[in-house]
């Protein structure tokens, strides 16, 4: 069988299990298998695939049928032009998320600083802001020993072992009292449970990840007050695009100032942003 009609057949496949852009998804698996990248793909269309190499598809294909997320299947995913360790068991770093790297950019200057990144799943958030300031200094939290598993791993593969600790806790709890956070950062789960069960997300995602409480907002009521206290400069979240006002007011309460709701690419609410004063 040549390249093109497994290509064909993956694509019939998928289309079949509903699975949203079929063919471009097929690329991607089959690429993914024959370790080459999509353009290699398209110039080898006539080359006949061993046994050996369609056997290797037939699981990856089964996993991205069932509608398992590709990035699962390959073990990466690309966020803030890095590649980062995913796996089942932590959150796919998703685009909308860089707002909150860009955001939380502006407060981290050269020199030394000391960045918190609490509910951290992989590490994209402070790993990013790392990569962006050589003296930074990150503490990355995580309760859930899957999520911090990837998290130690997106460490160590972005050499930041001397300068970035992966800490199991809830929320600042990890961190000493006794050393200095300039800013804190958190992409908490911030999905309101009733919305959860309908959600394609919450099939393959940890529900840890994306389970906000009731309302959405259980984790910023804890986490705000505290990073509020603790915080020298600035304290940051991501939201989901309603929460901006009560999320908001959550940082008025807890005395930080100039407290703004910042949109994401696609307009739509996604970060919060108060300074300490
Ligand atoms: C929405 S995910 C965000 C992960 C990552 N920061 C990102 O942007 O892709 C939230 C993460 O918070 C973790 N988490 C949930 N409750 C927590 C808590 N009380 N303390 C620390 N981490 C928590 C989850 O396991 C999950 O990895």
């Amino acid at each position: 069988m040549t390249l093109l009609t497994v290509l064909e057949r993956t694509t019939t496949y998928l289309e079949g299990r509903g699975i949203p852009s079929p063919k471009f998804e097929a690329q991607l698996l089959l690429a993914h298998v024959l370790e080459m990248d999509r353009l290699q793909l398209f110039m080898q269309f006539e080359r006949p695939l061993s046994e050996a190499e369609l056997a290797s598809l037939r699981e990856p294909v089964r996993r991205r049928g069932s509608g398992e997320p590709f990035a699962y299947i390959s073990g990466t995913k690309e966020f803030w032009s890095l590649d980062f360790e995913v796996g089942p068991g932590v959150l796919i770093p998703r685009p909308d998320t860089e707002t909150l790297v860009e955001q939380a950019k502006a407060f981290c200057d050269d020199g030394e600083f000391f960045v918190a990144d609490i509910c951290a799943g992989s590490g994209c958030v402070g790993i990013a802001l790392a990569s962006e300031n050589p003296e930074l200094k990150l503490y990355a939290t995580e309760a859930s020993p899957e999520a911090l598993a990837y998290l130690k791993r997106n460490i160590a593969k972005h050499d930041l072992s001397t300068r970035a600790a992966a800490l199991r806790g809830d929320l600042l709890g990890p961190i000493p009292t006794s050393r200095p956070i300039d800013v804190v950062v958190s992409n908490p789960p911030y999905i309101a449970r009733q919305e959860l069960a309908g959600l394609d997300v919450a099939r393959h995602e940890p529900g840890m990840a994306l389970d906000g409480g009731p309302d959405g907002l259980d984790i910023y009521r804890r986490l705000i007050p505290d990073a509020a206290r603790r915080a020298r400069r600035a304290v940051l979240v991501e939201i989901g695009h309603d929460q901006g006002e009560a999320v908001a007011e959550l940082f008025r309460r807890a005395g930080l100032t100039e407290v703004r709701v910042v949109k994401d690419l696609a307009q739509n609410d996604r970060v919060v942003v108060g300074q300490s004063t």
